[in-house]
């Protein structure tokens, strides 16, 4: 099963696509006071313009470090990242992240909230212009009757609604998301699922998504990519997903392959 997998071409829609997204020789040390630790070394990683890939590996292994440096949020210890082929330097709007917890400014409404960052992007547009951007992306994440509603007045996965609206409203060449899930219910994980996938199906903006859900992992993705376990983690294994777009839950779960990604997944994660 194992080969026959890996002989499924690279969609050819996405192989010919430049990259967007490169990581050489990536390493990240930490200063413990028990001496350095290694936590990524040597870790490639090639995405394309428009590519949407997930990230799993085990609690610890690096991911969120991973994630924060191509976010210029966290230091690179070596090697480079290189976004749109110039390498970054620090953090930007061309890199929106979603965090497990949007944290929005719970004083201010859901409108004000994502306003904060199409202001500082699009400086030169009008007042009007910049409320028509963050209405259109409020509206599309679901948002269109709470504008005006005050961040601590939203349930949890309406907040993170509004972390999503706020991600795509920079109109970032990167999307970055840290399990932008894990502290939903299953419900509404699957229908948050649904919303980033609508508006990203829309945008084909180039998005990398950690996530420990297996399932997740495969129904976001073109492509999951496994990582190996810490200290000096790195790529494992990559796995295409070739399920075609726009995906659609139960297509995806019937789909006759669906169980075999799955077991390849999971049979990385148990060795
Ligand atoms: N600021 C830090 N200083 C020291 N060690 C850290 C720091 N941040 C994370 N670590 C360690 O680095 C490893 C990777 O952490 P992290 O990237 O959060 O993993 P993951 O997101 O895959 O769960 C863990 O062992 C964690 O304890
Ligand atoms: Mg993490």
């Amino acid at each position: 099963m194992t080969t026959q997998l890996q002989e499924i071409a690279y969609s050819p829609e996405i192989a010919t696509k430049p990259e967007m997204l490169v990581c050489k020789d990536l390493r990240k040390v930490y200063p413990t006071p028990k001496g350095d630790y290694v936590v990524l070394d040597d870790l490639q990683l090639s995405i394309k313009k428009g590519e949407f890939v997930s990230i799993i590996g085990h609690s610890g292994c690096g991911k969120s470090t991973l994630l924060t440096m191509i976010a210029g949020l966290n230091e690179i210890s070596g090697g480079q990242i290189i976004v749109d082929h110039e390498p970054i330097r620090d953090a930007g709007p061309d890199r929106a992240v979603v965090f497990q917890s949007p944290s929005l400014l719970s004083w201010l409404t859901a409108l004000q909230n994502v306003m904060i960052g199409v202001k500082q992007v699009f400086p030169g547009a009008s007042k009007a212009q910049k409320e028509e951007i963050c209405k259109y992306y409020l509206d599309k994440v679901g948002l269109g009757n709470d504008f005006h509603k005050r961040a601590t007045d939203l349930s949890q996965g309406m907040q993170q609604r509004v972390g999503i609206a706020r991600a795509f409203a920079l109109k970032p060449k990167v999307l970055l998301l840290d399990e932008p899930f894990g502290m939903l219910d299953s419900l509404t994980r699957g229908e948050l699922q649904d919303v980033l996938l609508e508006i990203w199906q829309k945008e084909k903006i180039t998005a990398v998504a950690i996530t420990h859900d297996v399932d997740e992992s495969i129904f976001l993705a073109d492509r999951v990519i496994m990582m190996t376990s810490g200290p000096y983690a790195k790529i494992g294994d990559e796995l295409e997903i070739p399920f075609e777009r726009p995906r659609n839950r139960k297509d995806v779960l019937e789909h006759p392959d669906y169980y075999d990604y799955r077991a390849y997944l999971l049979n990385f994660l148990n060795h």
